[in-house]
């Protein structure tokens, strides 16, 4: 059977006269755009087909957003890195991207601020010429029983978290260049529902929802958005005010035996980032280890 029958052996190119007239397949525009989206790295590691394509990572200074902005930045986009207070280290990420070859530029930007969320936006655009692929990583974590958590940390994790990366994502749906990607980082904890996470749970959870509904909301322009739900990943976020014990019990539950590094979550993102990963859209993709 060739590529121009179906099982049946009915004629493809007739069928495609059919589905074209009652509009059922893509225009050559949109097709256009699917063509755009190819950004696969080859074998050696240069990265041919994302040269021009751009990368907005909010919170990119550390952890996972700044291991994100490097894959992104040796798989050939250019980058903006985003920090709020560590600007060192997101000075450190951008030189790190240029030194592997790629171009960054670095901007404070509080994403609670839906002016300095502009002003990112059009530092990237200014500097690069458009965006591609907007991460909207930034996030904070904050953990109590309900009894005991204070109106300042509730309100905190809102900011950053709801707030924060709606600003982002806003801006994303506004700007990314037909063909492209979007992310939000949402969490493993909106599988475990544990003790102390209730407000950070529902932040993350938000991050789901926005994701699935704006993967629908920017239907026809082949932007494909996800919300990533890491685990057990080795940042500060995760280890600041658990014991040696409390990580190892994590560890123990993993069925890889280990806590993920911020690299893992980056290769997930960047996987989703190539032509191939295309069609996961208005997912959440767990990346986690196997703990759940
Ligand atoms: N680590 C995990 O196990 C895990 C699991 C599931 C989901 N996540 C999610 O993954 C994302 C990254 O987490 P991480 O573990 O990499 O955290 P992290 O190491 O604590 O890094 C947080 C990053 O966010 C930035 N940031 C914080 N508040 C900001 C604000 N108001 N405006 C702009 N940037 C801000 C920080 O910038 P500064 O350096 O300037 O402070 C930093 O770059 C978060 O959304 C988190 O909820 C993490």
């Amino acid at each position: 059977m060739t590529h121009d029958q179906n099982a049946s052996g009915t004629s493809a190119v007739s069928r495609r006269k059919v589905l074209a007239g009652a509009g059922v397949l893509a225009t050559s525009a949109a097709m256009a755009g699917m063509a755009q989206a190819q950004s696969a790295t080859t074998a050696d590691g240069a990265a041919p087909q994302n040269a021009g394509r751009v990368a907005l990572v909010t919170g990119s200074s550390r952890g996972i957003g700044a291991a994100t902005a490097r894959q992104l930045g040796r798989d050939g986009y250019r980058v903006i890195v985003n920090c709020v207070v560590n600007r060192d280290l997101a000075a450190e990420v951008a030189q790190e991207i240029e030194a592997s070859g790629s171009q960054a530029i670095w901007r404070q930007a509080d994403v609670r601020d839906p002016a300095a969320v502009r002003a990112l936006f059009d530092a990237g655009e200014e500097a690069f010429g458009g965006i591609d692929v907007v991460v909207a990583n930034a996030g904070v974590m904050n953990l109590a029983p309900f009894a005991e958590m204070s109106d300042e940390d509730v309100r905190h994790m809102i900011d950053v978290n709801i707030l924060g990366s709606f600003h982002t994502l806003r801006e994303a749906a506004r700007r990314v260049r037909d063909g492209g990607r979007i992310f939000a980082l949402s969490s493993t904890i909106t599988r475990f529902r544990t003790e102390t996470y209730g407000p950070y749970a529902a932040s993350k959870m938000a991050q789901e929802l926005y994701a699935t509904v704006l993967a629908k909301e920017l239907a026809g322009r082949n932007i494909s958005v996800n919300a990533i739900a890491p685990g057990v990943v080795n940042t500060t976020l995760f280890t600041d005010g658990k014991t040696e014990e409390q990580i190892a019990a994590f560890v123990q539950r993993t069925p890889h035996g280990r806590l993920g590094q911020p690299e893992d979550i980056a290769n997930v993102i960047s996987l989703l980032c190539s032509g191939n990963a295309h069609w996961v859209n208005g997912q959440v993709v767990y990346a986690n280890g196997g703990i759940a």
